[in-house]
Order: C-alpha cells, then structure tokens, then sequence
C-alpha cells in the first residue's frame, strides 16, 4: 500500500510539474530553459515581446517558461520565485517596478541562474547580467523633435500650448523619455514659444502610475477643465501609445478633432495597432517603433551567451547605472512614425499586415 501511494504521489506531482509546464513549450528544450518574466498582456507589445521570445529561444533548442503578471508587482515576484524553483536556466525580466526584485533576484544568484534585464532596467541588484533595450534617452529626442517641427518651433513659430505626460515613476525608462524630450522643448517652454497653461512640468506631475490609460485620461479631463475652456491645446507630449489613446478620448469628448477644433499634435510609443489606426484616423499623430523582434532577438542572443559561457555583445557600458553597478547593454534604434511612413516601416518590414487596418 505504502509503495502504491508513493507512486501515485510521485506520479500526481509529476503531472502537477507537466501542468505548471512551459506555457508555451514546444522544443525539447536540449540547450535549457528560459524563464521569461513579462508585465502585462493588457499591451499587445508586450504580447509580441514574449511570443518573439518564444519563437527565438526554440530555435536554439530551448524550452521556455512565459508568464505574465498583470501589472501586480507580487505577482512578478511570485512567478520569478517559482520559476527559480523549478530550475530555469536563466530568467528575461521585464519588470513592473524596477526596484522591487532586488531579492527575488538574490534568490536567483544562489542558485546561479543569470537574469536579462529586458526593455525596462531592473534597479538595485548586481545581479543583472546584461540589459536589452532601446535608446531611450533618443526616444525621448524623437518625440520632441517631432513636436518642434510639427509646429515650427525652430522657425520662431508660436507661442503654442502643450500639456506633458510621462510614464511611470517605478520604470526607469520614464525618466529617460522625459528627460530626452525636455531636451528640444525646455528652450521653447523657456523662451515663451511652448506654455504650459497647467504649469505642470515637473516629471513628478506629469508621470502616469503603470502607464495606465485611463489615469492619463482622466488627468487630460482635468487639464481642459481647468486651464482650457477658453483657449486651445496645440501639442501633448504622450510617452506611451496607451497614454495617448486616453488622452485623444479625453480630447474628442471635448470636441477637439473637428474642424473648428482640430486635434493638437499628440505624440507616442510603441507603434500598437489601435494607436497606428488612430493615426490613420488623424487623431493620433506620431508614434515611436521599436521592433519587438530584434529586441527579443538581442535578449536571447544575451541569454545564449552567457549560458555558454561567452560574452554578450554589446554597445553601451556607460549610461544604465542601476545604483549598485552600470549594466552592460544593447542599446536599439528607435523609429518615428507617422501617417507618412507607418506602410514603410510597419508594413512593408512585415511586422503588420496592411489588411489589419483595412476596415479602421
Ligand atoms: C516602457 C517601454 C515602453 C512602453 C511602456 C509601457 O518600459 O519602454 O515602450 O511599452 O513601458 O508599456
């Protein structure tokens, strides 16, 4: 009887393991396994993020472990924890709160699993092996760049009004976008050709918490109530596609998009299909594409590397201090993109199919 239960037992956990199983395994996983650690899937970037992943790791013969945490910082915790014990091989992190895994990721070290550090910069932990990402201060550059020549601010135009959004005060990224787009605008903020009417210019007042689309919505309602029911929004800086998509609800609930009010340049990230619809529309004006497929690309090469035992490329080993150590990185090139070029660069790169937007 005993040995019977022993074996039903052992056989029950082992379906237990099959059943908390990579979600999305499919390779014999010879080389290893990966465990992937992404926010949310309430963005489809992030959704392409890890199918990409995915598809990249198993054609190097690895076996993944996806998973994702909804925006709930305990969440991520938990699913990195678990994953640790079930013996991946190396974690991708792209983490909610970038201060927030400093122990998980000692938990890791232990047991001599190394972590990437994807999209977003993972603070306060030596234990980051290499950071995959963009060039985010550029990002930034490009969004304002973009505003400044939208309405010819180098050519003395204005004064214009603008509102500002920022991202998320726990990912490090926010910063970088602020701080990249301030670059072009402050001179113009400074020299009268851009006001902002709410005054609101200090990155603690302008960041939206989780980059929640909804907060930035209500935010925008509260800014045309209060500062614009006599004058006119020309320019919203908008870190992030969701952002800007409640900000333009926001905007057409007030009219704004007609005729007698057209819609103000408002900017983004991320290159998601509704925003590019939105674009097509003429509501959304600009956005920023940062190919998910190289970026997992660049994360899986890392991963490769350093399981062999080999050094990871990279490009820059100077600009992401996590405040314990600078993390070696890859640093991609980001694209702007517009009504102008988005069938160039989303279509004809195959990333989007034309007929997706067909009936927008
Ligand atoms: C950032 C990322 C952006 C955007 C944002 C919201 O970390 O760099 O591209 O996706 O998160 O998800």
């Amino acid at each position: 009887m005993k040995k019977i239960g022993f074996v039903f037992l052992t056989l029950a956990f082992m379906m237990v393991l099959a059943a908390c199983g990579s979600q999305t395994g499919g390779s014999s996983g010879e080389s290893g396994t990966v465990g992937i650690s992404m926010p949310t899937q309430s963005s489809e970037r992030w959704i392409a993020d890890g199918n990409n992943m995915v598809e990249q790791f198993e054609e190097l013969g690895y076996d993944t472990n996806l998973q994702y945490a909804e925006d709930i910082i305990e969440n991520q915790i938990d699913q990195i924890e678990n994953m640790i014990t079930r013996g991946v091989d190396a974690l991708v992190i792209a983490s909610i709160d970038g201060d927030s895994l400093t122990e998980v990721l000692e938990l890791a070290a232990s047991m001599d699993i190394p972590v990437i550090s994807y999209d977003r910069l993972i603070r306060n932990s030596e234990h980051v092996s290499y950071y995959a990402t963009f060039d985010n201060f550029q990002v930034g550059v490009l969004k304002g760049e973009y505003i400044e020549q939208y309405l010819g601010l180098a050519e003395n135009n204005g004064p214009f009004n603008i509102e500002l959004f920022a991202g998320s005060p726990d990912d490090n990224n926010a910063y970088f976008f602020f701080d990249g787009a301030m670059s072009v605008l402050q001179p113009y903020i400074d020299n009268g050709q851009l006001i902002v009417q709410s005054g609101q210019t200090d990155f603690q007042q302008v960041a939206t918490l989780r980059w929640d689309g909804s907060a930035a919505q209500e935010r925008m309602d509260n800014l045309l109530s209060g500062f614009y029911t006599d004058k006119t929004l020309d320019a919203v800086l908008s870190p992030y596609d969701g952002i800007s998509i409640g900000v333009i609800s926001s905007l057409k609930g007030v009219g704004y998009g007609s005729a007698e009010l057209p819609m103000p340049v408002v900017t983004g990230q991320d290159a998601e299909r509704p925003s590019i619809a939105s674009i097509i529309a003429g509501e959304q004006t600009q956005t920023i594409f940062k190919d998910t497929r190289e970026l997992a690309g660049k994360a899986v090469e890392m991963v490769d590397a350093v399981l062999k035992g080999e050094e990871a490329e990279v490009n820059d080993t100077e600009t992401y201090d996590n405040g314990v150590k600078i993390v070696p990185s890859y640093l991609l090139k980001p694209t702007t993109v517009d009504i102008n070029n988005y069938k160039e660069v989303l279509i004809n790169s195959g990333y989007y199919d034309e007929d997706e937007f067909d009936d927008k």
